[in-house]
């Protein structure tokens, strides 16, 4: 049964290895398509435009014992690793997973999937670009790791901007910006990093918020905070938000001490905000509170409140779309929402297609992608059969959230990690840890 199956993997993210190491451990016939040179996504930093978003300073905002594959973690890898880890400690440790379980050899690199279409009798056309020319190859199955947070998502203000206008997906590094006035639009973990670092050589960064955030600190009592988060996941949603408030207020105080916008939403309600340097920045002088823009004259900013103020710099820190450009729209368009995906990866209707690491924990992403990852190659092998009223909870991923999530673009995929994380593990043995699969045989 499993020599009719041939099934290609989009990406060698964190996501796409985990999902090609499981297929593989079961002994199917997988492949992986990568555009960049080498295992990593996201976390292959470069100075150039690229697949990447994160820039030269970017340390992980989930700490280490929440963001390892079971199979492989941080100590088996580099027990002294930081609680938070820097892109290149990632890179590294990305890149040490796939040689470990032996993946390079069925990773086709340098390989952009341009296309994919069903066939006529359900498999998929796979047409991909390498060094110029095009190829066609058919596959039975289709797991989808490209990533969701490289497509830029710009913000549209009336007016015109003469300064210099980029999004946090091209910001690489703060040295650019030394001597110069710098505005960053946004309130999430990129605008709070980027304000910080532009901080350090700027004349002055502002920071512009269109509603309030919690700025909550990587540690609480000397623990990262979402360990202590970990520690209190039984308790329910709404009462472990009270508590975790009033210990926000003690820790940190009111925005408004800040000069920040004040909060107006419940946890859980605004994906999370992570950074220990932006309120001592804002005390420091270093970074200056905005309101929402109104619009743009020439080189001046004017903001809600009338303020009128001149910068060299915009950086927009305004999130990403969720983009399949291989898929032709009417068949796949999560774009603007909803996702109606079963565990955000089963499709209610073509069976033969898979999404992993498609989804926003409050937390990090790759352990759930590899639960995901380990769920999907069960069903492949045959041990274990999606549940039939598939379309209903699919339905229900949609009306039924983790959490009630304010109405903004970026909060369509959303999970809570812990859930989500038992969620997947209903459907795997006791023992699903596997740290050293049989040996791979197969070359792709
Ligand atoms: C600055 C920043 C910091 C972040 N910090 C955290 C964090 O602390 N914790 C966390 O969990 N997440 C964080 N994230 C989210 C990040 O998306 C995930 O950590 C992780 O990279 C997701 O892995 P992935 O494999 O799904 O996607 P990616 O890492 O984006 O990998 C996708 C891969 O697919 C390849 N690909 C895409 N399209 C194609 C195509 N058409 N053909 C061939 N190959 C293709 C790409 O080259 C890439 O290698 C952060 C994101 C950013 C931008
Ligand atoms: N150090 C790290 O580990 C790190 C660093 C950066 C990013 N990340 C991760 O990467 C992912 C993307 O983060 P992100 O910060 O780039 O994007 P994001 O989470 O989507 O945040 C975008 C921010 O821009 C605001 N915004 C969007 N459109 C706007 C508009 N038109 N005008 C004004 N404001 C607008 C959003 O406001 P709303 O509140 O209205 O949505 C939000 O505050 C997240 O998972 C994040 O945790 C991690």
């Amino acid at each position: 049964m499993h020599e009719s199956k041939k099934i290609a993997v989009i990406g060698a993210g964190p996501s796409g290895i985990t999902a090609l190491k499981n297929l593989l451990d079961k002994g199917l016939n997988a492949v992986a398509f990568d555009r960049n040179a080498d295992v990593g996504g996201n976390w292959i930093y470069s100075e150039n435009e690229s697949h990447s978003s994160v820039f030269e300073t970017t340390h992980i905002i989930s700490s280490k014992t929440l963001s390892q594959y079971a199979d492989f973690t941080f100590d088996d890898f580099d027990p002294e690793i930081a609680d938070y880890p820097s892109h290149d400690e990632l890179r590294r440790y990305f890149q040490a997973y796939a040689a470990k379980f032996g993946l390079y050899d069925h990773i086709r690199f340098g390989v952009l999937v341009s296309h994919c279409e069903r066939t006529q009798n359900g498999n998929w056309e796979i047409s991909f670009e390498k060094d110029g020319d095009l190829y066609h190859e058919t596959f039975t199955h289709l797991v989808v790791c490209n990533g969701h947070h490289w497509l830029p998502r710009w913000p549209n203000y009336p007016g015109n901007f003469t300064g210099e206008m980029l999004h946090s997906h091209s910001f690489k590094k703060a040295a650019p910006f030394e001597g110069k006035r710098v505005l960053v639009i946004g309130g999430g973990n990129s605008a709070c990093d980027v304000a910080v670092e532009t901080s350090r050589v700027s004349e002055i960064t502002a920071i512009s918020w269109r509603r309030g955030y919690r700025i909550i600190p990587k540690f609480f009592f000397g623990q990262p905070s979402d360990k202590i988060g970990e520690k209190s996941s039984w308790i329910p949603l709404k009462i472990r938000s009270f508590f975790f408030d009033i210990l926000l207020k003690i820790m940190v105080g009111d925005n408004k001490l800040y000069g920040l916008r004040e909060v107006e939403t419940k946890f859980g309600e605004v994906h999370p905000t992570i950074n220990d340097e932006l309120l001592y920045k804002i005390r420091h002088g270093k970074v200056k509170p905005r309101l929402d823009i109104k619009r743009f004259e020439g080189n001046k900013v004017i903001f809600e409140n009338d303020l009128v103020e001149e910068f060299d710099s915009i950086i927009a820190c305004t999130g990403y779309f969720l983009s399949h450009p291989f898929f032709d729209k009417e068949l796949i368009d999560y774009s603007s929402g909803p996702v109606p995906l079963y565990l955000k990866m089963f499709h209610p209707e073509i069976n033969n297609l898979y999404f992993i690491g498609m989804f926003q924990p409050l937390g990090c992403i790759w352990p759930g992608a590899e639960l995901q990852s380990k769920v999907m190659a069960r069903e492949l092998a045959g041990e274990w059969s999606r549940p039939e009223n598939i379309k209903e909870l699919c339905e229900r991923e949609v009306s039924k959230p983790h959490y009630q999530q304010i109405n903004s673009p970026r909060h369509t995929i959303t999970v809570d990690y812990h859930k989500f994380k038992k969620d997947l593990e209903k459907y795997l043995p006791s023992e699903y840890i596997s740290k050293n699969p049989p040996k791979l045989t197969a070359k792709t």
